[in-house]
């Protein structure tokens, strides 16, 4: 194969569809069909690297996180906007505007405010070479990697003869739909919130591990040039189209307006419409359109004089607080919400608030009858600002946190430390049980295979499993009641989960979800213990006495074994079948005994001949060829045919650092 040849082909179409899905919001191909693209570059640049250039889409997240950002100085300084608060001021500025220019016609351009973080992006020869913050305006922060992660932001633009250099200006910013998945983990996991999708936006963008800002979906809109009249343009809108038709992502909502009143009109329309956008606005841009006419209106320190921001009022609202409870999370987490007398407040009617945590409603001194005031952060999240103290009677009443979990009765503590209190009963609470489900099942913890997302919330939804002792109890007719499953499917998944029982001390330990114990912690408490019935015995000193074990992981495993709840479904699994302990004597445990294994392509650790010796000490088989009835093929460098037969089967394949990870 001309690997240059096809290297370049998938660049451009994986490009081309890049801009499809990302800039233009209208993708030809499926998820599936990209990501096939993307994997057959992959493995042409792993096979030759000399093959990859700057601009190749594998690059996006390609470097490890750095110590901290270099400064850059902008070619043009990054100017701020003056704002108006209402429509008087904004009658202001025109006069302003007029008075400066005299007799000459006017149009205006008017633009969304996406509320985010500014950025301005470098271009040389229509490549991709640097991205930075604002910072004071004339030196800013080079967050290049950060922004190569972001997909509507082309790496080569789309024009025959770019110029060297071309400074583009534009506002990055997370979706409101992000903002609140972002709010809701860091929630979860007791960490404090963003107050507004600007802040999660510049947050993300300053992370020192591009890594973390891919995972952070951001998205950004270009609003105009460095110096636009440089290039010859005669107006902003004509600049816009230039950008656009290079590939850049512009906003579409903007409106040429040829009089005052068209302004208006727009800033009234969006005030209201606002709320039906996936992004949050904060206001409205109006920038004189002809760029001699903003030439010649100059600039301030801080601010053009050729362009105003039109703020959109803060809305709050004030309302009574009915009453306080609290909801239990995904991972056990109580968060008080204020259950509120219904008011309509950015876009749509609020009745329920939350109050985060214990700290905050101390903090903030609510209590239940008391007027508060509420808003929106980033537009979804209501959130009480503050009570209404003038407002009482009296008659208020304070919330206080309770000791069990509302859900399951478990107890609920708060670990030195953090803010947050948690349900204890993992193993029992059904408010955290397709979480725990879902984490029993996973390949590093009980690896149930087949057990996955939809099979858990069928089996909830259903009520067949309430908990993961459950799953031990169930017979074959069960399994069949799952949506779509048929008998073969629920054959496979029953023997998987009977050989789950299987699994070495280490795994299960994991898998019991025991807040701050991973798979480290887990194999170490393994080792150390060998038993489940030893460690639930142990005391918070003599855990906290070992190495590697703080005083959060004590607590942690101690309050879990505390649980009545947890105990009964720990000693259901043990009448299951589990062992719940190691066996002692030097023997080294057969994990991997009935499993089969086909090794093709070369490893990097070992040769095959070797990694064949390590599972056969563990009890496993390797074959020659691939059937259904192997368990893993092992897919190293260059495999042979046997990776493609096992996708036709059905089988598992796993790569080199799994299988290691399974020999451990
Ligand atoms: S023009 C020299 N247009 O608003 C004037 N700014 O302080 C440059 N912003 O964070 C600004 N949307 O990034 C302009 N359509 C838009 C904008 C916009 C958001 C941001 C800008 C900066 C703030 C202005």
């Amino acid at each position: 194969m001309d690997f240059k040849k096809r290297a370049k082909e998938l660049r451009d179409l994986i490009n081309y569809h890049n801009r499809r899905y990302y800039v233009l919001d209208s993708p030809e191909i499926s998820d599936a069909e990209y990501d096939e693209l993307v994997r057959e570059l992959i493995s042409i640049e792993a096979k030759k690297p000399s093959l990859i250039t700057a601009a190749s889409p594998t690059t996006r997240v390609g470097v490890p996180p750095d110590k901290k950002f270099q400064a850059v100085r902008h070619r043009e300084k990054m100017l701020s906007l003056s704002d108006a608060f209402n429509f008087e001021e904004l009658k202001e500025y025109f006069k302003r505007v007029k008075k400066n220019l005299e007799k000459e016609e006017i149009n205006y351009v008017c633009e969304l405010k996406v509320d985010g973080a500014a950025l301005s992006i470098t271009y040389e020869k229509g490549l991709y070479v640097k991205g930075a913050t604002r910072g004071d305006g004339e030196v800013g922060e080079d967050i290049s990697w950060n922004i190569k992660t972001i997909k509507s932001v082309p790496l080569q633009l789309l024009i025959d003869n770019p110029p060297d250099v071309l400074e583009v200006r534009g506002e990055a910013y997370l979706p409101k739909k992000t903002f609140k998945q972002i709010n809701d983990e860091r929630s979860e996991s007791g960490l404090t919130l963003f107050a507004n999708p600007r802040n999660a936006a510049a947050g993300s963008l300053r992370q020192l591990d591009p890594k973390i800002t891919a995972s952070r979906n951001l998205d950004l809109f270009i609003y105009g040039l460095a110096n636009p009249l440089d290039y010859g343009f005669k107006n902003h809108i004509e600049t816009l189209k230039y950008l656009k038709k290079a590939g850049l992502k512009v906003n579409e909502k903007l409106k040429i307006a040829g009089s005052e009143e068209e302004v208006f009109n727009y800033c009234t329309r969006w005030s209201r419409e606002r709320f039906n956008l996936p992004y949050e606005i904060d206001g409205i841009v109006i920038k004189v359109d002809s760029l001699t006419q903003q030439r010649d209106l100059g600039a301030t320190s801080k601010a053009p004089r050729w362009a105003i921001a039109y703020k959109f009022p803060p809305e709050q609202k004030t309302t009574r607080v009915i009453d306080i409870k609290v909801s239990v999370g995904r991972t056990g987490a109580l968060t008080p919400v204020a259950y509120l007398e219904p008011v309509k407040v950015a876009g749509s009617t609020v009745s329920k608030a939350t109050l985060h945590n214990e700290d905050e409603i101390n903090k903030k001194d609510v209590r239940i009858g008391d007027y508060v005031w509420i808003r929106k952060a980033g537009d979804i999240i209501p959130e009480v600002i503050a009570p209404v103290k003038s407002k009482r009677t009296g008659d208020e009443r304070k919330f206080k946190m309770p000791g069990k979990c509302p859900i399951c009765g478990s107890k609920a503590i708060r670990i030195e430390g953090e803010v947050v209190i948690r349900c204890t009963g993992g193993l029992y609470c059904p408010a955290q049980m397709s979480e725990r489900l879902l984490h029993w099942g996973r390949r590093a913890t009980l690896d149930i295979e087949g057990f996955g997302n939809e099979v858990v919330k069928d089996l909830l939804d259903k009520g067949i499993v309430k908990n993961v002792a459950d799953l031990y109890y169930l017979k074959k007719e069960d399994l069949l009641k799952i949506e779509h499953f048929a008998d073969k499917a629920a054959e496979n998944l029953y023997n998987a989960i009977e050989i789950s029982k299987k699994r070495p001390l280490s795994k299960l330990l994991f898998a019991l979800g025991i807040r701050h114990v991973g798979a480290y912690t887990a194999s170490l408490l393994a080792k150390r213990f060998h038993s489940i019935d030893i460690l639930s015995k142990t005391t918070y000193e003599q855990l906290e006495s070992i190495h590697e074990i703080g005083p959060k992981v004590a607590g942690s495993i101690t309050s879990f074994f505390k649980e009545e709840h947890n105990l009964k479904v720990i000693e259901r699994l043990r009448r299951a079948g589990f062992k719940m302990k190691e066996d002692l004597g030097g023997k080294k445990e057969k994990k991997l005994a009935g499993r089969t294994f086909i090794i093709t392509g070369t490893l990097k650790s070992f040769s095959r001949e070797t990694a064949k010796e390590k599972i056969q000490e563990l009890g496993g088989r390797v074959a020659s060829s691939v059937s259904r009835k192997t368990d893993y093929v092992v897919v190293g460098k260059s495999p042979g045919t046997k990776a493609e037969k096992a996708k036709e089967l059905g089988v598992k394949t796993i790569d080199e650092e799994e299988l290691l990870w399974m020999l451990k």
